[in-house]
């Protein structure tokens, strides 16, 4: 049985250059109706006809889960990547025709009488943004620790005000900025030193911050129920090209150096895998190894599980050798 519900046919009724690598996408539903209702942390998969095929890339919903006439994502443009994003920024216009997948979550706030301390890495803010409309809506006890480069680089700069600034009205002393640029550093660890019992700790952003993080709480012996993390699937991407082999036909499919193996069985079509994080954290495309070995890149698996070698997640992990042979 398929895990995946039907795609919904949106259309991008306004495209805003955010910052410069970023841009932010108003997508309406094609028929003029409603948007499937989501909570805070959410995600879509976006369907994208790039020249290299069709690719499946997870954005997180950044509009307010109160507002379902439309849905806002923002895509950070990844040169290094197999072209989605790029695709997204050079060739998606307003006025455009794509299919999404219905909202799904998988980084979602956990119910406290404590306070709710967001911790976010440049684009990594944009699971807050929803996150902080249902806070701010249920007067919840939250902070928001935003670190970015530099203003002008950090998410959603427009000319009329700096996005950060934006936060600043709306959300006021529940945010706390650092701004690289001007020497401002989050001290990870200070933060989780002032959590008390109840309190659960969200982060978003590059591997260095959600590591940083991990450790921290790992030192201050936080529980790990009270320590959440999202990844962008990007940091986990590319490496070396080799052949998947699918057992039960023996077809056998390259996978590029900047393609996952999920993406390389996707373009190839023979087979159906079901996926709906695309970041190696939510298993339902985990398969079986029949022969080779992997090298896993997920969130998912335990390090027993990993030392196994008896399956793999195809969104994120790849082969270690040349040649991996799967149970499909
Ligand atoms: S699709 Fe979620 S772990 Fe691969």
């Amino acid at each position: 049985m398929s895990l995946q519900s039907p795609n919904i046919t949106v259309r991008v009724v306004a495209i805003e250059q955010a910052s410069p690598l970023i841009k932010r996408f108003t997508l309406q539903a094609a028929d003029g109706g409603q948007l499937p209702a989501f909570s805070g942390g959410s995600h879509i998969i976006v369907q994208i006809p790039a020249a290299s095929g069709l690719l499946h890339n997870a954005y997180s919903l950044l509009s307010s889960p109160f507002q379902l006439q439309q849905y806002q994502i923002a895509v950070r443009r990844e040169d290094a990547s197999r072209g989605g994003s790029a695709f997204m920024h050079a060739h998606v216009a307003e006025g455009d025709i794509l299919q999404i997948s219905p909202p799904n979550n998988l980084f979602p706030l956990h119910a406290t009488s404590g306070r709710q301390l967001l911790i976010a890495g440049g684009i990594g803010i944009t699971p807050f943004m929803a996150q902080m409309e249902e806070l701010q809506s249920s007067d919840a006890a939250f902070e928001l620790h935003y670190a970015f480069r530099s203003r002008e680089q950090a998410a959603f700069v427009d000319e009329q005000a700096a996005f950060v600034d934006e936060l600043a009205a709306r959300y006021g002393a529940h945010c706390h900025f650092y701004d690289a640029a001007q020497g401002e550093l989050c001290n990870v660890a200070g933060l989780l030193q002032h959590m008390a019992e109840p309190d659960h700790v969200y982060v978003c952003g590059p591997q260095s911050l959600i590591q940083a993080v991990q450790q921290a709480g790992a030192e201050q012996g936080i529980p790990s129920a009270r320590l959440h993390w999202e990844q962008f699937a990007a940091s986990t991407s590319g490496g070396v090209a080799f052949t998947v082999v699918l057992a039960r036909s023996g077809r056998e499919i390259p996978v590029a150096a900047e393609q996952t193996i999920l993406q390389a069985i996707e373009m190839d079509g023979a087979v159906a895998v079901d996926c709906l994080c695309r970041e190696g954290v939510c298993g339902t495309c985990e398969v079986g190894i029949v022969e080779g070995e992997a090298e896993h890149r997920d969130q998912y698996l335990s390090e027993e599980e990993k030392q196994a070698q008896n399956s793999l997640l195809i969104c994120v992990s790849r082969a270690r050798g040349s040649r991996l042979v799967l149970d499909l």
